[in-house]
């Protein structure tokens, strides 16, 4: 029998509560199947943690999470605790160490899934993002001179290298290829004269290999103009960090909304652990009152699944979230219902 060794790093706020559903979930397939079972290592690692100790994990917590299969993240981030500590300590610092290059961000209308998009049918918004997931915007180099002076200057900069820019853009023409999809890259040359010109040459460059895949190239802000307009124009996507990040949210409205988003950080290569998280954050407005919805993780324990070469049960799950949407008896209150966080886990579970 296999063992995944999975890492469990529950967070903060709603992170706890929909990362139990998640393993309950994991757990449940993991009995049925009966070739394969999970082993489950939680580490306390949070704002609450930070709290007690002054730090987000250990210094040897990049070490300890090397030796696992994957790591299953709920969130991060909690009221009194900077974000730009907690998140840079533990998120993206684990992002970073584990070269965790492609955040794969599936944006798909599920059949049940509310969309805000008058007509928009469930074969219009069928999109996944190739977002870059470890320079660019968020490559955390910069400097700030003068602190608290008149003359005050601060100064981010954005990092995009040619390995790093030529891995993403080549993954995603990989995935555009063996899919028989488009594939779009979604960046701001006209604005951005150096990073974004250089991220369209190599886009551009990569592409020569890959005649078979139809391209288009948008500037990001026409291109989140026609995520609403003509979602149906998006199949595969690249696109920058920041852009990535904040485009995906975008997606997830147009997709059923935050509870509903999932993301998985990979290491393609799989020489470091990769990672599963949903992509919202701790939401803190409703933590602790069980009405966060664990959909999200559920889907990124079926990218999890997929990861570790059980396709079958990967696509059973998201067959199984749109059972729990199109029934509408067991939903939390994000998607009209008044089921708890638990009672949803219960039903996939119930279904597996
Ligand atoms: P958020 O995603 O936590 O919340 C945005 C809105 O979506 C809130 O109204 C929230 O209630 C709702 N929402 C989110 N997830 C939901 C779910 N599963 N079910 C139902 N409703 C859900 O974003 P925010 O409020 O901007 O950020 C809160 C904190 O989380 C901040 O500290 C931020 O830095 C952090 N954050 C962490 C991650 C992460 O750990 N991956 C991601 C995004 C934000
Ligand atoms: C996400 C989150 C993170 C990001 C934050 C919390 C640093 O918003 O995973 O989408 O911007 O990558
Ligand atoms: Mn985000």
């Amino acid at each position: 029998m296999t063992t995944h060794k999975i890492a469990v790093i529950a967070g903060d706020g709603i992170g706890p509560e929909v990362i139990d559903e998640g393993i309950k979930v994991l757990n449940a397939v993991a009995a049925k199947d009966g070739s394969f079972k999970f082993e489950f290592t939680h580490f306390p690692w949070g704002c609450e943690y930070y709290k007690e100790n002054g730090y987000m994990m250990p210094a040897d917590g990049i070490e300890t999470l090397s030796k696992f299969d994957a790591i299953f993240l709920g969130a991060v981030g909690a009221p009194g605790v900077p974000d730009h500590i907690s998140l840079w300590d533990l998120l993206l610092i684990i992002r970073k160490s584990f070269d965790q290059y492609i955040n794969l961000r599936p944006v798909k209308l599920l059949k049940g899934a509310p969309c805000p998009l008058k007509d928009a049918k469930v074969e219009d918004i069928d999109m996944v993002f190739v977002r870059e997931n470890t320079e660019g915007e968020y490559a955390g180099s910069g400097s700030w001179l003068f602190k608290g002076k008149e003359n005050e200057v601060v100064i981010q900069d954005g990092v995009f290298s040619r390995k790093g820019c030529e891995r993403v853009i080549r993954y995603a023409y990989e995935l555009a290829k063996s899919q028989g999809k488009s594939l779009t890259s979604i960046s701001k040359a006209n604005a951005l004269n150096y990073s974004m010109v250089f991220w369209d040459q190599i886009f551009a460059e990569v592409g020569k290999a890959y005649p078979e895949v139809k391209t288009y190239s948008y500037l990001v802000d026409a291109a989140s103009m026609f995520m609403v307009k003509v979602p149906k124009r998006f199949e595969v996507v690249v696109t920058s960090n920041l852009f990535g990040d904040i485009l995906t949210d975008l997606g997830a409205a147009i997709a059923g909304g935050m509870g509903l988003a999932a993301g998985a950080n990979l290491n393609p290569e799989r020489k470091f652990p990769s990672m599963f998280e949903p992509i919202h954050g701790s939401a803190p407005d409703i933590a602790g009152t069980g009405k966060a919805n664990p959909l999200a993780t559920v889907w990124s324990a079926s990218q999890l699944l997929d990861f570790f070469g059980h396709e079958d049960w990967g696509k059973r799950l998201i067959d199984i979230i749109e059972e729990v949407l199109t029934e509408e008896k067991v939903l939390t209150p994000d998607l009209g219902g008044t089921a708890t966080c638990s009672e949803v886990g219960d039903e996939v579970v119930r279904k597996i």
